[in-house]
């Protein structure tokens, strides 16, 4: 009788990510202490690693690993050292749920670094400002998620438990490291100079879906539930480095405005008269677009590197 085909396990597919990765990285970069997922625009950060010992990986080319589907993405892992000489792996390009993916494999690159010996997950991304203090520019701190997904069981850890990484009822109420967060807002300090426009904020954020941003109805929605940002990625992988024990710092850089302004209504007598550009141009305020959302994150990107290069070297340099 033929062998029933054998399913890896989550933990069997993580270590055999693991054994590809080792097999041609230098002996200083095998077990590296950091991890750091860089989101939309944030991929320079990868250029602040140094030193001639450098390994880079195109997702592709790893067994298990998610392939982000846009074309002309490539994803890769850079392995090399930040700071005053910290072995760190960085994920250039992330996969998000809403381009198919299941959600636990856009976590599965999580489970590998802890495997790999990763004690800290560094996740930037952009995300739609709620709150009305926070600016274009500005970056957020997380500390804390809103995760509808996963409170109606759209969640990573559905399944039988993996007993390699974490328990089966993981809590999350400590999930963003309160000390880490110390180490950022002083690096803020030493790195943004005061004049800088630039706030750095803790907030809430809120994960979507996506992929279409949200409407101005469920903009209010999230922010009357206590969200300060919305995003579409970032908070499955908390979820995952959490369970295994990876101590997590997320880092949001606010890209565009949500808009909370009610719809304008067609009743409305200052409407009447107005053309159909003019009501184009109301429409406009506001609305939420791919390519601002890009240009925001080149302009804040320097500045969100300098933060997590020294908020990385101050947190190594006392362990
Ligand atoms: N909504 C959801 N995701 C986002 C946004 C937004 O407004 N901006 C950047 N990512």
């Amino acid at each position: 009788m033929a062998e029933p085909p054998h399913h890896p396990s989550p933990f069997e597919k993580a270590k055999e990510a693991v054994r590809f990765l080792r097999k041609d990285l230098p002996e200083s970069l095998q077990s590296p202490r950091v991890a750091i997922v860089c989101g939309s625009g944030l991929g320079g950060l990868a250029d602040t690693v140094h030193g001639t010992l450098r390994a880079e990986y195109e997702y592709s080319a790893i067994p298990h690993f998610p392939c982000p589907t846009v074309s002309g993405h490539v994803g890769k892992l850079v392995f090399g050292f930040l700071g005053q000489n910290v072995p760190a792996v960085l994920m250039v390009g992330r996969t998000h749920y809403y381009e198919g993916h299941s959600i636990d494999s856009v976590t599965f690159p999580i489970r590998v670094f802890k495997l790999l010996g990763v004690d800290i997950v560094v996740l930037t991304n952009a995300s739609g400002g709620l709150n009305s203090e926070y600016a274009v520019g500005d970056i957020v701190l997380l500390n804390d998620h809103i995760f509808f997904a996963g409170l109606a069981g759209i969640h990573p850890l559905r399944g039988p438990n993996a007993d390699e990484f974490g328990v089966r009822f993981p809590p999350l109420s400590d999930a963003y490291d309160l000390d880490l967060r110390r180490f950022v807002h002083k690096a803020w300090k030493k790195v943004i100079p005061s004049d800088s426009k630039r706030r750095l904020h803790e907030g809430v954020y809120a994960f979507v879906g996506g992929p279409s941003y949200e409407t101005r109805a469920e903009c209010r929605m999230l922010r009357q539930l206590g969200a300060d940002l919305v995003g579409m990625s970032t908070v499955p992988e908390i979820v995952v480095a959490r369970h295994c024990g990876i101590r997590v710092l997320a880092l949001s850089l606010v890209t565009n405005k949500a808009v909370l302004a009610p719809v304008p209504r067609g009743d409305d007598h200052l409407l009447q008269n107005s053309t159909a550009s003019e009501l184009g141009v109301i429409l406009e305020e506001g609305k939420a677009d791919h390519e601002e959302v890009l240009e925001a994150g080149r302009l804040a990107a320097v500045d969100m590197q300098r933060l997590v290069e020294q908020a990385i070297a101050d947190i190594f340099e006392h362990r």
